[in-house]
């Protein structure tokens, strides 16, 4: 069965629309995803903290139970912040400052060098290694050549298809990709625009072994509570 591990960036998000509040707190939201039961806490240290903050980090790395996975840029001063807080997982994704999230996976075919030596100082110091990739099959067998511990495939296009025609054919190279990365014995996340309706395509696919979501729960949890959103998407990937 798949796992879910929850991003609280736009705890940190709300926070930092006030400025000078520190609530609400994204350590305290970690806690309450822990208790209701998801297997890790995500959050990306952006170069501009527009969310996350070092302080969050720190404190993270002390509370969290589970699992912590720190989503980052390969950056030096990223890879220096990862060395010291020893998460355990990092995920490698792109980043550019005028975004408003993530758009899209890391280009292998373009970064490859540099990716294979961000994994290889992280692995070195036994930080496992996620690279954040579009559901593409050379993608994933340069991710394979590099010896990524794992890929999270990126689920922006499949989330955000607006006709069956888009959504059914961006499934379908997800299908691939899981397949593919599984035969390459790659550990397979995925993430990326995953909502309560989105999450039920992945009935039956199970290759996939983590789920990263954070958007749509923190957005849930506004009305109901962290408790009963967590739980809620757990349900679902526990019928997947
Ligand atoms: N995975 C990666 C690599 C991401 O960058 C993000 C967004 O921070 C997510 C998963 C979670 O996406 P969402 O907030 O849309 O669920």
């Amino acid at each position: 069965m798949a796992g879910l591990a929850v991003n609280v960036d736009h705890v940190a998000t709300l926070r930092n629309i006030r400025g000078d509040v520190s609530y609400p707190d994204p350590v305290t939201a970690a806690v309450l995803v822990e208790l209701a039961g998801a297997d890790g806490i995500v959050v990306h240290l952006r170069e501009d903290r527009r969310h996350i903050h070092d302080r969050d980090l720190r404190i993270l790395r002390k509370v969290v139970q589970t699992k912590l996975i720190l989503e980052m840029a390969s950056t030096d001063e990223m890879v220096g912040i990862a060395l010291e807080i020893q998460p355990d997982l990092v995920t490698l994704v792109p980043e550019r400052r005028e975004e408003l999230t993530t758009e899209g996976g890391l280009d292998l075919i373009v970064q490859k060098n540099e990716i294979a030596e961000t994994i290889g100082t992280l692995q070195h110091s036994g930080i496992p290694v996620s690279i954040f990739i579009d559901p593409d099959p050379d993608q994933i067998k340069l991710a394979h050549q590099i010896n990524a511990t794992m890929i999270e495939i990126h689920t922006g296009t499949f989330c955000e298809a607006t006709t069956h025609k888009q959504r059914n054919q961006a499934f379908s190279h997800i299908v691939d990709a899981a397949k593919l990365a599984r035969k390459l014995r790659i550990g397979v996340n995925a993430g990326h625009g995953l909502c309560y309706n989105t999450i039920k395509f992945f009935k039956g696919l199970n290759e996939i072994d983590e789920f990263s979501i954070g958007h749509s729960i923190v957005s849930r949890a506004v009305l109901v509570g962290m408790e009963r959103a967590v739980k809620e998407m757990l349900a679902l990937i526990k019928d997947l």
